[in-house]
C-alpha cells in the first residue's frame, strides 16, 4: 500500500534531493569564478549526483503508482535571491549543515514508512540511509581539513589540486 503520507514525504525529500543539486551548483560556480579549479570540479559532479539522488525518488514514486509532478522554478531569474559566500570555509560550513539538515529528513522519513507498514519505501530509504552516513562524512572531513589550512596559500593550493582526484 502506497500511502498518501508516504508520496507526500517522498514528493518533499524529491525536492530537497533538487535544492541540494542547486546548493552544490551555486558552490561550484562560486569555487570557479574564485579560481579553485578542483574544488569546483567536485562540487560540480557532487551537483549531478543530487540531481540522480532527485531522479531516484521521481522513479520509485511513479513506479509504485504515486505521480512525481515537477513544478517551474520561481525565482531563478531574481540575481538578488542568489546564494553567496565569503570563504570556502563558510561555504563548507553551510555544506555540512545542509547535509546534516538531509539526514535528518531521511530518518524521518524512515520513521515515516515503518509507521506506515510501508516495507518496500523502508527498503528503498536504506539507500539514501548509507548515502547520507557517507556524505556526512565526507564534508565533515572536508570542512575539518579547510579549517586546518586556514588562510595558508601553499595548503589551499594543494587542497584545491588534489580534491577532485581524493574524493
Ligand atoms: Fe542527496 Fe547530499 O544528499
Amino acid at each position: 500500500m502506497f500511502s498518501e503520507k508516504i508520496q507526500k514525504g517522498l514528493k518533499k525529500q524529491l525536492i530537497r534531493e533538487l535544492e541540494s543539486s542547486q546548493l552544490y551548483l551555486s558552490m561550484a560556480s562560486w569555487s570557479e569564478y574564485k579560481g579553485f579549479e578542483g574544488i569546483c570540479e567536485f562540487l560540480y559532479n557532487h551537483s549531478n549526483e543530487e540531481r540522480n539522488h532527485m531522479l531516484k525518488l521521481m522513479r520509485y514514486i511513479n513506479k509504485r503508482g504515486g505521480y512525481a509532478a515537477i513544478f517551474p522554478y520561481e525565482n531563478l531569474h531574481f540575481y538578488e535571491k542568489s546564494y553567496s559566500y565569503n570563504s570556502l570555509k563558510e561555504l563548507f560550513q553551510k555544506l555540512f549543515e545542509h547535509e546534516i539538515k538531509i539526514s535528518s529528513e531521511i530518518n524521518i522519513l524512515v520513521e515515516l514508512s515503518l509507521q506506515e507498514k510501508d516495507y518496500f519505501t523502508y527498503n528503498f530509504l536504506q539507500w539514501y540511509v548509507e548515502k547520507q552516513i557517507e556524505e556526512e562524512n565526507l564534508s565533515k572531513s572536508i570542512l575539518s581539513k579547510i579549517e586546518l589550512i586556514g588562510d595558508e596559500k601553499l595548503g589551499l593550493y594543494l587542497f584545491d589540486r588534489d580534491l577532485d582526484k581524493k574524493f
